[in-house]
């Protein structure tokens, strides 16, 4: 059904991305694909969703199905194998530019440096080959689109860089001149870009309130200034056979919600419905999957 390696799942606060990704994760599974969940989120709960109580990463859940977290230590190795020493040669030589500008330097890539060690991350995951198919459990949406941004970013910092770095002396021997350091570093941030443009699936969940609705176009036009496009819509927690006057209230709003997204958006939609009760474990989880998968009136 999806060509692409990675699937992400993306969405604000709670609307049920890690719930999808761990559904979507037991799908390919079962088909009998090598599948890895994992979770961007340095405050995951896959773990919780699948009841597992092993804290090895990564850990096998099931036949075919492994978990994993990327943890704010893993993208650190990362980052230090990559690069570490030689920035941190640049960093500490910093005595000849002025405290501002250091501060300034500091502050505009710090954030930005987990993020797009974090894509640099799952990016070798899918690149090594282990898994066939990888399924991406992010934060809530407000820092998951930075995460997308970031390796442009880095990129655009970095244009500028030989400026600054050129004039900084150091009296150590470096494996790499710090404007090749730069240059490794541009190839690595372009290397993310084309990964997320051509490995990606972008899965939006969200849920048929006005919040929600309203953020898409956001979502839309940030997605697209980095040239990444959403395949494929969730709508979550959708009330069916309404039989109380308050879940007829829900249900009606959420359906001019709803009737609102289809005619607006050409996307492909999947409703998922509101369970009676919080979705963890195998079996509530195989319910999610086949009414994400094999649910005939989701268009
Ligand atoms: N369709 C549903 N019916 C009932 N409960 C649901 C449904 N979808 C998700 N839930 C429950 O809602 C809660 C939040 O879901 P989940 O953790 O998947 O959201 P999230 O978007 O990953 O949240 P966060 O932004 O905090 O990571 C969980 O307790 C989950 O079991
Ligand atoms: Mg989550």
């Amino acid at each position: 059904m999806n060509s692409k390696h990675v699937i992400m799942l993306c969405g604000k606060g709670g609307v049920g991305k890690t719930t999808c990704a761990a559904a979507t994760a037991l799908h390919y599974a079962t088909l009998g694909n090598r599948t890895l969940v994992i979770s961007s989120d340095l405050t995951p709960s896959l773990r919780d969703v699948f009841e597992i109580e092993d804290s090895q990463t990564p850990v096998k859940v099931m036949d075919n199905l492994y978990l994993d977290e990327v943890s704010y230590d893993g993208v650190k190795a990362l980052w230090d194998k990559k690069f570490g020493p030689e920035v941190y040669d640049v960093f500490s030589s910093f005595v000849d530019i002025s405290y501002e500008a250091f501060v300034d330097f500091v502050t505009s890539i710090l954030p930005g440096l987990r993020d797009e060690f974090m894509v640099d991350y799952i990016r070798e995951l899918s690149e090594s080959g282990e898994y066939d198919k990888i399924v991406w459990d992010t934060a809530p949406a407000g820092q998951t689109l930075g995460l997308l941004r970031m390796p442009a970013i880095v990129n655009e910092h970095l244009r500028t860089a030989p400026r600054i770095y050129s004039s900084v002396k150091t009296t150590r021997q470096r494996k790499r001149t710090i404007l090749g350091v730069i240059r490794d570093w541009q190839q690595l941030s372009d290397h993310d870009m084309r990964f997320l443009r051509s490995q990606v699936d972008f899965n939006l969940v969200t849920i048929a309130e006005a919040l929600a609705v309203r953020q898409i176009d956001g979502i839309l036009a940030e997605l697209s200034s980095y040239g990444l496009r959403l395949g494929h819509v969730i709508i979550n927690q959708v009330v069916e056979n309404p039989d109380s006057p308050f879940l007829r209230a829900k249900a009606d709003m959420q359906q001019a919600y709803i009737s609102e997204l289809e005619s607006k958006y050409q996307f492909r939609f999947t409703k998922l419905p509101l369970f009676p009760s919080e979705i963890r474990g195998a079996q509530k989880l195989e319910k999610v999957e086949r009414r994400l998968f094999h649910d005939v009136s989701a268009t």
